[in-house]
């Protein structure tokens, strides 16, 4: 897969383009499992997860062309045996099984291991499909659900899963009856599915606070659309020009999604100005060190705790982070250490003193959002520094190396 090789301490300025969310792109390509004919999906993102997900659709009967960010999906027949190897390679893939149980009564889905971010197991996912009357068996290390209809139900889960929230609604859109899901994550990528599984003929409603009903109808069609921008994606580029004492401009963004980002760089002494669609950032000349909790959405997203990490190691004082989403989120804090980051690690919590000076090294990313934390403090870092384990942020962004040059960035991919 190769490394970047990254040049440090070069300012970075101007203007990028944010792509749309990879979180919510991979569950509508899932989503359109339920429909019949031809969609067209906008503004999805070419990474390594979404070509995954093409395959795991393709192999399941759907037809997918995906050219310059629009996929067009083709759905008539779909069978409902997913490709044990793509799916395990993906977590994502476990949410085949709300589309494929509600439209042909029986899925088998390779049971996905622990991840290097947590344990992250599937128990709410499949209460609730047993609630609304399936069966599940583990065989082997699968899961077979088995329901000849699914029905309504009210289910209220223990924690407001996302990709249960996901899974749920999905399945309900054709189960018989009314399925009510108390305590749903809000997440915005759950109002984009709502929206889109609307579009195809479904009944949805209350996505984006906690309670969401869902009226089973008998079939779905197809619908076009655009997917939300990636919130994460923007922070990451925000967080970016905010290593390097730079400034710039996120466009086609949604300000709203990204407040609790944009309140902590604000009180650590950023400029940030919002208007419709783009966010500008300017660095101060001293940053003010923070304290932070991840949760779901509003809370601040898990998915941007490590980039916060690499910038707490520039800010002057003693900032607090705590995890309290996953359970082992902070595995790339060993490969900032090495950058001579000055970070002590607790069970959920790391403190980070700073400012500190980084210094060139040879790291490995471990994760997706670890990895981007470590490009980060790269780019802050004096001297050379090489990444390994780029199919890792190849997951989640888009030609990363690209773009960052294109703000001034010096960093290269070279395959060996
Ligand atoms: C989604 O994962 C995202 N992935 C993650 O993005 C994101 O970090 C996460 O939501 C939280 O925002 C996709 O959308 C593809 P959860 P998901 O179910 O759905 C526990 C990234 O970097 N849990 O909300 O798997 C779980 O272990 C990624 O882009 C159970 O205990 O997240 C975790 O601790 C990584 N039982 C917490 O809930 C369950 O049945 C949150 O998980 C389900 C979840």
């Amino acid at each position: 897969m190769g490394k970047f090789l990254v040049d440090g301490r070069h300012c970075l300025s101007g203007r990028v383009r944010i792509n749309g969310a990879k979180n919510s792109a991979l569950k509508l390509m899932v989503a359109a499992l339920l429909g019949h004919g031809t969609f067209e999906v906008k503004n999805v993102p070419h990474i390594t997860d979404v070509e995954t997900m093409t395959g795991v659709l393709q192999a399941l009967g759907v037809g997918v062309r995906f050219d310059s960010g629009t996929m067009q999906l083709k759905v008539s027949e779909v069978q409902g045996h997913t490709p044990e190897a793509l799916v395990k390679s993906m977590r994502a893939s476990v949410q085949v099984m709300g589309p494929l149980l509600a439209r042909l009564g029986r899925v088998e889905v390779a049971r996905p291991g622990g991840c290097n971010i947590g344990s992250r197991p599937l128990d709410i996912h499949m209460t609730s499909f047993e609630k609304m009357g399936a069966t599940i068996d583990v065989e082997g290390d699968k899961f077979v659900a088995r329901a000849p209809r699914l029905h309504g139900a009210d289910i209220t889960f223990r924690y407001p899963s996302v990709g249960a929230t996901e899974n749920i609604m999905m399945a309900a859109t054709m189960a018989r009856g009314e399925t009510v899901i108390r305590n749903a994550a809000c997440e915005p990528e759950i109002v984009d599915i709502q929206d889109f599984l609307n579009g195809m003929g479904a009944q949805v409603k209350g996505a984006g606070t906690p309670v969401i009903t869902i009226q089973g109808v008998p079939e779905l069609g197809a619908t076009d659309f655009s997917v939300i921008p990636d919130r994460i994606e923007a922070g990451t580029y925000l967080l970016a020009f905010l290593v390097t004492g730079g400034n710039g401009t996120l466009e086609n963004v949604v300000p709203e999604h990204m407040t609790p980002l944009l309140e902590i760089v604000s009180s650590m002494g950023a400029e940030v100005s919002v208007h419709e669609r783009t966010i500008t950032v300017s660095s101060p000349s001293k940053m003010n060190a923070f304290r932070l909790i991840t949760g779901p959405y509003p809370g601040f997203p898990t998915d941007l705790q490590p980039q916060m990490v690499a910038l707490a190691t520039l800010a002057h004082g003693t900032s607090e982070v705590e995890e309290a989403v996953f359970d082992q989120r902070f595995g790339y804090t060993r490969e900032l250490a090495k950058l001579g980051a000055l970070i002590e690690p607790n069970t959920s919590t790391v403190a980070i003193h700073g400012p500190a000076t980084l210094a060139g090294a040879n790291l490995v990313a471990g994760d997706l959002r670890g990895g981007a934390a470590l490009v980060l403090a790269a780019l802050a870092a004096d001297g050379h520094s090489a990444i390994e384990g780029l199919e890792h942020i190849d997951r989640g962004y888009e030609a990363m190396e690209h773009r960052l040059r294109s703000l001034g960035a010096k960093v290269v991919r070279v395959e060996e």
